[in-house]
Formats: C-alpha cells, structure tokens, sequence
C-alpha cells in the first residue's frame, strides 16, 4: 500500500481522493488545508487519514509516499516545490502552474530532488478523448487538421477569475484542450487571440477566441466564456473527414449508455461510424491516480511529467498574451 497524502481538500481534492480510494495499492493517509471546515469535510469521509493544516505539518511526519495537490492554481508552485524538497513524489493538478516561469521552477525543483513531478492532465488517461485522438494521429482525418471547441457559462466570482491566481477561463479551462492538443498534434507554434471582457467585476480575461498553430501544421480554434452562456461546439475536422465527440445522432442501445462513451467518425462519403469506448466520464481519475501509483512502484514511465505540462501554460500564457497586446505571439517555455 502506498501511503498518499492530499495537500487542498476543496472541490478537486476531494474529487481526487474519492478517485485514488477506488485505486489499488492506495492507502488514503493524510489530508492538508488551511480551512477547518475543510479538513472537517475530508475527516466525514476518511476518518482514519491524519489531518493538518499546512503541507509542512504533513512532510515533518516523514509518513506520506506521494502527495496529490489541488491548490488554487497561484499557489502551485511553492506548494509543489516544498513536497519536491522533502524527496517526496508529487501529482500536481492542472495547469500546472500560473505561470511557465512557475513551471520552470517546479521542473527544476523536482530535478534537483530527483523526484517524480507528475501533471494531472486527467485527458490523456481518458479513454473517450484517446479513442478520437487516436482517429487523428492514424491520419483517418486526413491533413491538416482543425480541432474546433467553443463554450460558455458564467462563473462565480472566486480565485478562478482573479488574474494572479487563477488567470480565467482561457487558462484554467482550456488547458485541457491545449495538453491534448500538444499530444496528439505536437509542438506548439504561435497563438492569436481576441479578448473580451463580459463581466467587469472580475480582474481576469472572462471571454476569449484563439487559433493556435501547430508546427506540424494542424490548428487548434478555441472560444471560452466563464462571463457569457452559450452554445456548445466541438468537433475535430479534416480533408478525409470529421469526428464529433458524442454519438452524432447515430442510435445507441440505451442499456449500454451508462457503461459507454460516444464519438462519430463522419467519412468525407458522409458516412457516420460510431465509436464506442467501454468506460464512464470518472474513470480517467482512477486511471490517472493508478498511473500515478504505478509511476511511484517504478513499474512504468510517467505519461504527464512536467516537462510535457509546461507546453500547456506556455501555450495559455501566448494566447493571454496575445489577447492582452492584440498580435499573434510566439509559444515559448
Ligand atoms: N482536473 C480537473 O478536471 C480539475 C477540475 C477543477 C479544478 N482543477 C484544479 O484543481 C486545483 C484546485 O481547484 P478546486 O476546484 O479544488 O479549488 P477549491 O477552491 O475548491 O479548493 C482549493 C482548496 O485549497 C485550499 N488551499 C489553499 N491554499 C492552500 C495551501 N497552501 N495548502 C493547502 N491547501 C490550500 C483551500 O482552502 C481550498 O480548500 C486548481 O488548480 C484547479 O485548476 C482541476
């Protein structure tokens, strides 16, 4: 059993606890979180874990083997670089941090110690998104490729809109897309972006649209609101055809929909094929967390180190950039 501590008890590090209890080879040992009324929320459900305020609390023990942080995103770095230098292995929410030059810190940081440094990308241990993933990079699509994802909803006014801390929708949200995007389409190139402010009382870029370049010469086309509401669109196009990431209207056995994930491959003939993946939405986060484990053990090599996660803020801090200054910006970590 790998005895794993979790430093940030709020949404996502109880989220992440549930997942890693449902892992094998885990034993739920420790939570952190300046807040008593969210170690008490922690404690409800894992009475047996030890509790503490402050991560240095925690690593003063020496009990802990792998620490899961979920800070807000500000705080990442010294949080991460404090677990690092005590020698013990991290897995660091997304983005990874607010900053590249963050980032850069963390990544030497975990050098100098030696020390697993892994991102929860939670999208690359999601079998919906590779089974599209996988259409693309087996040229199915044909090239070049345009991967198109726009959506909005209002968000509440928290550290997620505050620019320091959290920096808004344009990182928080769509670095999913941009690691996956670095995944399954390579290096990124440049980014243009137009920015909009929806909502006034907050001190972050509310609403953005970006085109990200790739060199290989796919582009990513991405339009997040957390000020406006609005429809949803995605789908990932090419010469040879286009996916979309639910069933496309194609009849699924209603039986099996609870067990099932969705995609559409329409061919450029206007023929749909429907792909079913076994699995539910959750089940990334236990695969993740058993990567995690699995990295810990030695049994395998880490598929979201921070020298891959940085990519992702590196593209986010181009497009904010860009969406501040007006000009297309080069993406550099
Ligand atoms: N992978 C995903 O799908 C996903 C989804 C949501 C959030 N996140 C990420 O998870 C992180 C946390 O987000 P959240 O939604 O849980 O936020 P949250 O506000 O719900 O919780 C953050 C918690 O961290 C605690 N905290 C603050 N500073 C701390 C410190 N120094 N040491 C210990 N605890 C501290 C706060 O008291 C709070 O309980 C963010 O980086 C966010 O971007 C990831």
């Amino acid at each position: 059993m790998i005895r794993v501590g979790f430093i940030g008890l709020g949404n996502m590090g109880l989220h992440q606890v549930r997942a890693f209890a449902q892992a094998a080879g885990c034993q739920i040992a420790a939570g952190v979180d300046p807040a008593p009324e969210m170690r008490a929320r922690f404690a409800q459900e894992y009475p047996d874990a030890q509790l503490f305020a402050t991560p240095q609390e925690m690593l003063a023990q020496g009990q802990v083997e792998g620490v899961v942080i979920a800070v807000p995103t500000g705080y990442h770095q010294t949080v991460a670089s404090t677990v690092l230098a005590a020698g013990v292995p991290v897995l660091l929410e997304k983005p990874m941090a607010r900053t590249v030059a963050q980032c850069q810190q963390i990544i030497e940081d975990a050098e100098r110690a030696n020390t697993l440094l892994m991102v929860a990308h939670c999208r690359r241990f999601d079998p919906h998104w590779m089974s599209w993933g996988d259409y693309v990079t087996a040229g199915k699509l044909g090239y070049p490729i345009l991967w198109r994802d726009a959506s909005a909803r209002p968000h509440a006014n928290n550290w997620f809109m505050d620019d320091e801390i959290g920096g808004g929708p344009l990182i928080d949200g769509a670095i999913h897309n941009y690691d996956f995007a670095n995944l399954i389409f390579g290096e990124p190139e440049s980014a243009y972006t137009g920015a909009l402010k929806m909502n006034p009382a907050v001190t972050a870029i509310d609403t953005g649209s970006t085109i990200v370049r790739y060199r290989a010469g796919h582009q990513l086309l991405i339009s997040w609101s957390w000020g406006a509401r609005g429809n949803r669109l995605a789908d990932v196009i090419g010469p040879q055809g286009y996916i979309q990431l639910d069933a496309g209207g194609l009849p699924v056995d209603e039986a099996e929909k609870a067990t099932h994930m969705y995609c559409c491959f329409t061919s450029v003939d206007d023929e749909k094929t429907l792909i079913k993946t076994p699995g539910r939405f959750s089940d990334m986060y236990i695969h993740q967390a058993e990567h995690f484990l699995a990295c810990i053990r030695g049994e395998t090599t880490c598929q979201s180190p921070g020298t891959e996660a940085i990519k992702a803020v590196a593209v986010a801090e181009a497009i904010l950039r860009s969406g501040r200054e007006g000009t297309v910006q080069d993406i550099r970590w």
